[in-house]
C-alpha cells in the first residue's frame, strides 16, 4: 500500500466506525474492529512523519496534503461530525496509545455535541495527549482580551508567590490574540484602548501584546516568529514583579537606588522566562532587550546588537505607555504620543520599524476622537488596513455638541461624502473614557 491508500483507508476506517455507532452499543465489534484497524495503520504512517493533520475544507477532507475526492460522498460521517463540532483539524501525533485513538473515536460518537474548544477540554481531562483539534468557531474579542488579562495576572501572581508560572496558558491565549487579530486586525486594536489605572501593569502587557502582533502581521512576520513576538509582548515587564509596588507606581522623583531597581527588570524578566519550560530563548532575548534602544542609549548597557524583532516590543510598549494616565503623566491621544515618538525615531527606535507602525495605527488612528466638518464629534472605530475603504467614525455627539441618542457610524473618505475629519478632539475635554467605549460596544456585540 502507498500512503495514500493507507491514509484513504485510515479514513474509511473512521467513517465506517462513526456509522456503526448508530446500530450498535458502544464496544461492539463492529465498531471496535475498524477502530483497531484504523489504529494500526496510524502506526504506519507515523513511522515516517511525526504527526498526521485531517482537515476539513467547506465539504473536502485534506489528509496531510493530500484532497480527498468525492469526500462528500465516501467520509460523510466523519465530515459530518466535524461540521457539527466546528472541527477544522485533527492532529494525530506520534506516540499516540490504542487506547487514546479508542477514547476520542468514542468522543466525537457521543451525543453531548461539545464544540472543538470543549472537546479539547475533555481530551486533556482524559489524559489524551497525543490528539488535538483546532477549531473554526472565532470567540468574540472581548473575551479573548479578558482571557488575556486573567493569563497575565495569574503568571504575575504565580511570579509574587515565588512559583514558576506555566508556559502553556500563555502559549493559548497569544494564539487566540494571534487567530482574532488575523481574522480581523482593527477588533482588538479598539480594545487596546482599554486602559487601566489600577491593574496598569496588565492591561498594558496585554494591549503591548496586541500591538506587537499587529505589526508583526503587517511587516510580514512568519507564524513562528507572530507568536514568540507576542509571547515576548505579554510577557515583557513581568520582571517588574520583583519590585517593590511603591517605586513601580511612584510619581516620579525616584531615587538612584530606586532607578537601579526599575533597571532590573528586563533582566528579572528574562531570567524568569528562561525557568519556564518550553518557552524559547527569542522571548528571554526580546524581554531582555525591550529597554536598550536603537541607538542603545537605554538599559541594561550592552554592545551587541538588537534581536531583529525586539524592537516591535519596543515601540508597543512606548506607544501603550505614552497613551496611558500614570500617576506621573497624563494619558496622550494616540496622535500626540505618535508625534512624540516621532521625534525619537532614529535613537529610541529603528526608523524603519517606526515608520510601518505609524503608518499601521495611521494619521486618525482607533480611538482617536475627532471633530467632523458637520461640526459633529465621535470616535474612529475602524481604519483601513488592506482595504481602502475609508476611516469609519461612529458620531456620537451632534453638531450642537448633544449627545446622540443612537450613536451611528459614517464612512470618511469617499468622495461622495459630505463629512470629513476637520481635527482631533482631546477626549479628556468631554470625559469620554476611548476604551470604556470600546469595551462595551464588544459586549453588546453578538449578544
Ligand atoms: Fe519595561
Ligand atoms: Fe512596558
Amino acid at each position: 500500500m502507498n500512503r495514500g491508500e493507507y491514509r484513504e483507508q485510515i479514513l474509511k476506517g473512521i467513517n465506517s466506525a462513526l456509522k456503526s455507532r448508530k446500530l450498535y452499543p458502544p464496544g461492539h465489534p463492529a465498531i471496535i474492529t475498524p477502530v483497531r484497524k484504523v489504529f494500526n495503520l496510524i502506526g504506519e504512517l507515523l513511522k515516517d512523519q511525526n504527526a498526521l493533520l485531517i482537515s476539513r475544507l467547506n465539504d473536502t477532507l485534506v489528509f496531510d496534503d493530500q484532497p480527498l475526492f468525492e469526500s462528500e460522498k465516501n467520509y460523510q460521517e466523519i465530515i459530518h461530525r466535524m461540521r457539527e463540532r466546528n472541527i477544522e483539524v485533527i492532529v494525530l501525533e506520534r506516540g499516540i496509545s490504542e487506547q487514546e485513538f479508542t477514547d476520542f473515536i468514542d468522543m466525537l460518537l457521543e451525543d453531548n455535541r461539545l464544540t472543538a474548544r470543549e472537546l479539547n477540554e475533555a481530551l486533556k481531562e482524559r489524559g489524551i495527549t497525543h490528539i488535538s483539534l483546532k477549531s473554526l468557531e472565532k470567540r468574540k474579542e472581548i473575551e479573548v482580551y479578558n482571557d488575556a488579562v486573567r493569563v497575565i495576572r495569574s503568571v504575575m501572581s504565580d511570579i509574587r508567590l515565588g512559583r514558576i508560572p506555566e508556559t502553556e496558558p500563555v502559549k493559548e491565549i497569544v494564539e487566540d490574540m494571534t487567530s482574532s487579530i488575523l481574522a480581523d486586525p482593527n477588533a482588538l486594536i479598539g480594545l487596546s484602548m482599554i486602559k487601566s489605572y489600577d491593574n496598569y501593569l496588565y492591561n498594558h502587557s496585554v494591549n503591548v501584546s496586541i500591538l506587537a502582533i499587529s505589526l508583526g502581521r503587517i511587516m510580514g512576520l512568519s507564524d513562528d516568529d507572530l507568536r514568540t513576538v507576542g509571547i515576548s509582548a505579554l510577557l515583557h515587564d513581568i520582571g517588574k514583579t520583583g519590585i517593590a509596588e511603591d517605586i513601580i507606581k511612584k510619581p516620579g522623583g525616584l531615587s538612584s537606588e530606586e532607578w537601579e531597581k526599575i533597571k532590573q527588570h528586563p533582566v528579572l524578566g528574562k531570567d524568569i522566562t528562561r525557568k519556564m519550560g518550553g518557552m524559547s530563548e527569542d522571548v528571554g532575548r526580546m524581554i531582555y532587550e525591550h529597554h536598550i534602544r536603537y541607538d542603545h542609549s537605554g538599559y541594561p548597557k550592552t554592545t551587541s546588537s538588537l534581536h531583529p524583532l525586539s524592537q516591535i516590543i519596543t515601540i508597543s510598549d512606548a506607544y501603550d505607555a505614552l497613551t496611558t494616565l500614570r500617576v506621573y503623566q497624563r494619558a496622550r491621544t494616540p496622535s500626540e504620543a505618535l508625534g512624540l515618538m516621532m521625534s525619537l525615531s532614529g535613537r529610541h527606535f529603528d526608523p524603519k520599524v517606526f515608520k510601518t507602525f505609524m503608518d499601521m495605527i495611521g494619521l486618525y488612528p482607533v480611538g482617536t476622537m475627532v471633530r467632523l466638518t458637520t461640526n459633529e464629534i465621535g470616535v474612529v472605530i475602524r481604519t483601513p488596513q488592506d482595504t481602502n475603504s475609508g476611516i469609519t467614525v461612529k458620531v456620537l455627539y451632534d453638531k450642537n455638541c448633544k449627545p446622540v441618542e443612537e450613536p451611528f457610524e459614517v464612512t470618511i473618505g469617499n468622495k461622495e461624502q459630505e463629512r470629513s475629519i476637520l481635527s482631533t478632539v482631546e477626549p479628556a475635554l468631554l470625559n469620554i473614557d476611548v476604551g470604556m467605549l470600546f469595551k462595551e460596544e464588544a459586549e453588546k456585540k453578538g449578544d
